[in-house]
C-alpha cells in the first residue's frame, strides 16, 4: 500500500480511503467488520464514515469492528456532522456549535473511541458564519476529542473564507476537502482543485465509480443487476434516473477498451485514474461486498499512463461533466439553508 501526507498535516493515509457508507446499512454488520478487518490487513489505514449514514448505524458497525481488530490506533478514523439525526429536532442538523459539539458527543460513544482523527462539515451552510462552525471545531480540538478539520463539497470560496475566518481568529483551519470526483464529473478540476493544491489541503474524492457507473456492470438497454444501488434505489431515490443517460454509456464503453488493454475491471480502472490524477490525496471507496472490496484493491497497482489520461480527456475533457444533472451532487445553493 502506498501513503500519502493528508495536505500540510504530518499525517500519513492510505491511496485509498475506506468508506464505511453501506455498512449496518445495505451491508449487514457481520459482512460490514469483515471487509472492514480485510481493508486493514491490506493496508488501508484511513476510514471514512459520518453521524448520518444509516443515522449512527454505520458509526456503531465501524466502531465495533475498530475494537475487535485492536487496530483502532493505527487508523485515521474520519466522520462528519450536519445532516439530520432527528425528524422533530430543528436543532438536529447543521453547522451550529450546539449541534457539533452534541454529535461530536455521540460519534465518539458510537465509534467506541475517545478521539476522532478527522472531524469533518458534511456540507456548508451559509445561514451559520463559518466563526461559529470553526470555533466549535477548534474547541473540540483543544479539548483532545478531534485531531484534525475536515471540509466536504465546499466551494473554493467557503473553503478560502475559512482559511482567512481561522487566521484571524487564531483557530485550526480545514486540513481537507471531501467533493465528488470521477471521470464522469471533472467539475472540481476547474477551480476548486488548484485552490485546494495551492492552499495545501488534502483532497479525498467521493464517489470515485460514480456511485457504480463505473464499474461496467450497468449496460445499455440491459435490466440493472440484482442488488445494485441503481436497481435498488430507483424508485427511492429519483434523481438517480438522471443519471443514467445515453452519454454516460457512450463514456463507459469507450472507456472499457482502455481497462481490457491493461487485463483489469472497469472499476480498477477509473479508481486508478482517480487516484493518479494530480492533487488526489485517497478516493474513498465504498464496498458493498467483500468481493468489490477486492476488486477495488487492485486498483492500487494499477499504472495510467498520459496515453490513458488523453485518451479520458477525449471523452470527458478535463472540467467537464457528463449529465449536467450531477449538479444535484453538490446539494444546495451554498446561499440558501
Ligand atoms: N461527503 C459526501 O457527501 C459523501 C457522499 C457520498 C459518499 N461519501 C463517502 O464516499 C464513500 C464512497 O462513496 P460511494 O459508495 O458512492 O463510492 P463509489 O466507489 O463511487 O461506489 C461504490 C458502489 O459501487 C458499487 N461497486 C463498487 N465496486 C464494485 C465492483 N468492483 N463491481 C461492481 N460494483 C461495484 C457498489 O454498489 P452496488 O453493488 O450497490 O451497486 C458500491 O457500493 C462512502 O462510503 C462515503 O464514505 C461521501
Amino acid at each position: 500500500m502506498e501513503y500519502r501526507p493528508l495536505g500540510r498535516t504530518g499525517m500519513q493515509v492510505s491511496v485509498l480511503c475506506l468508506g464505511c457508507m453501506m455498512f449496518g446499512g445495505r451491508t449487514e454488520p457481520d459482512e460490514s467488520m469483515a471487509i472492514i478487518d480485510r481493508a486493514i490487513d491490506a493496508g488501508i489505514n484511513f476510514v471514512d464514515t459520518a453521524n448520518v449514514y444509516s443515522r449512527g448505524r454505520s458509526e456503531e458497525v465501524t466502531g465495533e469492528a475498530l475494537k475487535r481488530s485492536g487496530k483502532r490506533d493505527r487508523i485515521v478514523l474520519a466522520t462528519k456532522v450536519h445532516g439530520r439525526m432527528a425528524d422533530d429536532d430543528p436543532n438536529a442538523q447543521g453547522n451550529s456549535r450546539r449541534h457539533i459539539i452534541a454529535q461530536c458527543e455521540a460519534s465518539l460513544r458510537r465509534l467506541q473511541t475517545d478521539y476522532i482523527d478527522l472531524y469533518q462539515i458534511h456540507r456548508p451552510q451559509s445561514s451559520i458564519p463559518i466563526d461559529e462552525t470553526l470555533r466549535a471545531l477548534d474547541d473540540l480540538i483543544r479539548a483532545g476529542k478531534v485531531r484534525y478539520i475536515g471540509a466536504s463539497t465546499f466551494t473554493g470560496w467557503q473553503l478560502v473564507e475559512s482559511l482567512w475566518v481561522a487566521k484571524e481568529l487564531g483557530l485550526n483551519r480545514f486540513v481537507c476537502e471531501q467533493p465528488p470526483y470521477h471521470i464522469l464529473d471533472r467539475r472540481i478540476e476547474r477551480e476548486l482543485l488548484p485552490m485546494l493544491q495551492t492552499y495545501g489541503f488534502g483532497v479525498i474524492p467521493w464517489s470515485p465509480l460514480a456511485a457504480g457507473l463505473l464499474t461496467g456492470k450497468y449496460q445499455r438497454n440491459q435490466p440493472k443487476p440484482e442488488g445494485s444501488r441503481f436497481g435498488a434505489m430507483w424508485e427511492s431515490w429519483p434523481h438517480i434516473r438522471s443519471r443514467y443517460v445515453d452519454t454516460f454509456f457512450d463514456v463507459v464503453e469507450g472507456l472499457a477498451p482502455l481497462a481490457e488493454a491493461k487485463d483489469i475491471t472497469l472499476a480498477q480502472f477509473s479508481l486508478a485514474w482517480c487516484i493518479r490524477q494530480p492533487g488526489v490525496t485517497s478516493p474513498i471507496i465504498g464496498p458493498r461486498t467483500m468481493t468489490q472490496l477486492e476488486d477495488n484493491l487492485g486498483a492500487v497497482e494499477v499504472e495510467i499512463s498520459d496515453e490513458d489520461r488523453a485518451a479520458v480527456d477525449a471523452l470527458v475533457p478535463p472540467g467537464l461533466m457528463v449529465s449536467p444533472f450531477y449538479e444535484a451532487d453538490f446539494g444546495p445553493h451554498p446561499h440558501r439553508v
